[in-house]
């Protein structure tokens, strides 16, 4: 079974004007192995974000079912992170404290988060700006925030290894 499975899923939104509703996904089905890598193209307002939504769990599928790890989602999960279309940041937590807030929330320690999202930081080019707050970033480097919170929310994760390996291997050390 592969890790993550779309089965003939079909979403309609409700038109709240009173007219029919807008079929966004249209019997969609596909698969992907773990470690595989999907790139969804089309024009503007084809469906791209609800697709992801749907595996991310804040959508849910008018018909079929979507899985990940065999399991049916139903909701948003620790097992699974989103790069969000606008980087959506917490303006009042400076870069550290957005990179490491799922973190936060599971009680760890300023210093644990410190020392937690500071790799994370690095890796998306953003040293020396870890107590800069959002409103004092450029779009471009708030979006590398979210990518970085998104990163390091996977490593309580056994994959978040994976994040760090490609790190690694990019700065040419040993995987
Ligand atoms: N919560 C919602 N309620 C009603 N309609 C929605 C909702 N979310 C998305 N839509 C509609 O579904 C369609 C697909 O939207 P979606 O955000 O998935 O597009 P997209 O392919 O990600 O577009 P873009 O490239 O502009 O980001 C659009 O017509 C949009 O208006
Ligand atoms: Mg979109």
């Amino acid at each position: 079974m592969a890790f993550v499975e779309l089965d003939d899923v079909s979403k309609v939104f409700a038109d709240a004007r009173g007219g029919t509703g807008l079929l966004t996904l249209d019997h969609v089905s596909l698969s992907l192995e773990k470690y595989e890598l999907l790139c969804v193209l089309g024009p503007s307002g084809c469906g791209k974000s609800t697709l992801l939504n749907m595996i991310a769990g804040f959508e849910h599928p008018t018909s079929g079912t979507v899985r990940v790890d065999g399991k049916p989602v139903t909701a948003p999960g620790a097992d699974r992170s989103v790069v969000f279309q606008q980087a959506t940041l917490l303006p009042w937590l400076p870069v550290c404290e957005n990179v490491a807030f799922y973190h936060k929330l599971q009680g760890r320690s300023k210093k644990e988060r410190q020392e937690l999202a500071q790799p994370y930081i690095d890796l998306v080019g953003l040293t020396g700006f870890e107590h800069h707050y959002p409103a004092e970033l450029s779009g471009g480097m708030s979006q590398r925030v979210g990518i970085a919170r998104a990163a390091a929310r996977l490593q309580r994760h056994p994959d978040g290894r994976a994040v760090c390996r490609a790190r690694r291997a990019d700065e040419g050390g040993n995987p």
